[in-house]
């Protein structure tokens, strides 16, 4: 049966959302000096607020390498989420983009989250505004609503299920399985690889990632011939034709393990350049690339780095430790964040149910 096929009710205005992503700003650069003096002081007010350090892969590697050498994390949006949401401190400190900062509020309502900016968006967020997506949810009551983990707390609300993009394929195998038709928000990208993936019923919001929609895939057919050797990896935020030329297609995570686990030595990667201080860690001795953009929508213009994860700095995570005010601490709907979490746990106890399944601890039921 082919599916239907759906474009947003609203029209997306993509080139609005990239002007935005222009004028994000970037923070200022920092000497030797000021970055050591701000990275003993963040240290400690980690330590004295009770406080931890949860950063994406993207953000810059100084707040990477501060998370992990004060307890924190560095992962993808589904483990930050798990991880934040386990762990026992009174505050957890979000050095990502807003939708990240809310997940994290909507799991721990009871505990302050703060950012170093809550004006890092992200353009999947930006591309799917939660009144005009009820509109269309009310329109398709015979689907179950899964959307992408970036997206605001009120989208979320509307929702079945949440995903990331690691566990996105698992899910609609189990929806499909269960014969279940999919109404799919906001990335047109990912849910289409999810669709041909898993062959499910999926209607598609038509969101993008400004920033994986920059990868080109004529320019990665001429880098991959200079480099036959290469693997290429891809985030399936990326358009079809990119993800199409990929030997391995994951979220964040998935792209580093894959690094660390192929036997070749050298690899093309298409998603933002953020990943490579991990990247280079967990697979020392190997090469990697930076797969080709159009340049259209990064932070430098002509490199793949997203630029609202760009405006986490040391400055800027010093100062939400230091006064915690309206401009640093995330505040989410308590009536929204109710429903919100229903849509979350969903996924985080599917994670859980996969985990156990793998490692054979238990046979847990799969949640409906
Ligand atoms: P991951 O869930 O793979 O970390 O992706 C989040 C994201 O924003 C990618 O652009
Ligand atoms: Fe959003 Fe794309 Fe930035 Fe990820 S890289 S946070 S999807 S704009």
């Amino acid at each position: 049966m082919i599916p239907e096929k759906a474009t947003a009710p609203t029209p997306i205005d993509l080139d609005e959302i990239r002007r935005q992503a222009w004028n994000a700003p970037c923070p200022a650069p920092l000497d030797a000096a000021q970055r050591q003096a701000l990275r003993e002081r963040i240290k400690r007010l980690l330590e004295a607020r009770n406080a931890v350090l949860v950063a994406h892969y993207y953000v810059d590697e100084e707040l990477q390498s501060l998370a992990d050498e004060t307890g924190g994390c560095v992962s993808d949006s589904l483990e930050m989420a798990r991880f934040g949401h386990a762990h026992p401190a009174e505050t957890i400190v979000v050095a990502g983009v807003r939708f990240m900062g809310e997940t994290a509020k909507i799991l721990n309502p009871e505990k302050r989250v703060l950012m170093p900016t809550l004006e890092a968006e992200c353009s999947l967020d930006l591309s799917c505004p939660a009144d005009a997506f009820s509109a269309f949810c009310d329109q398709h009551p015979d689907r179950t609503v899964v959307v992408y983990a970036n997206t605001s707390a009120a989208v979320k609300a509307r929702a079945d299920w949440t995903v990331t993009s690691s566990i996105a394929v698992k899910v609609a195998e189990h929806l499909h399985r269960q014969g279940k038709k999919i109404l799919w928000a906001p990335d047109r990208y990912l849910g289409a690889y999810v669709q041909e993936v898993t062959g499910a019923d999926m209607l598609m919001w038509q969101g993008s990632c400004i920033v994986h929609d920059e990868f080109r895939a004529d320019a990665l057919k001429q880098l991959k011939a200079e480099h036959p050797e290469a693997a290429v990896l891809v985030h399936p935020e990326s358009p079809p034709d990119v993800i199409a030329l990929a030997d391995v297609v994951g979220s964040t995570t998935q792209i580093i393990q894959a690094a660390q686990t192929l036997p070749n030595d050298t690899f093309i990667v298409a998603t933002d350049r953020g990943i490579f201080y991990k990247m280079k860690a967990a697979a020392p001795g190997k090469t990697f690339i930076e797969a080709p953009t159009g340049g259209l929508a990064a932070s430098c213009g002509s490199c793949a780095h997203c630029p609202w994860m760009n405006m986490n700095g040391l400055a800027n995570l010093a100062a939400a430790l230091e006064h915690d005010g309206p401009e640093h601490e995330i505040h989410v709907d308590p009536t929204i964040g109710r429903e919100a979490r229903k849509s979350i746990k969903r996924m985080l106890d599917f994670a859980e149910s996969l985990r156990l399944q793998a490692t054979g601890e238990a046979n847990v039921a799969s949640p409906a």
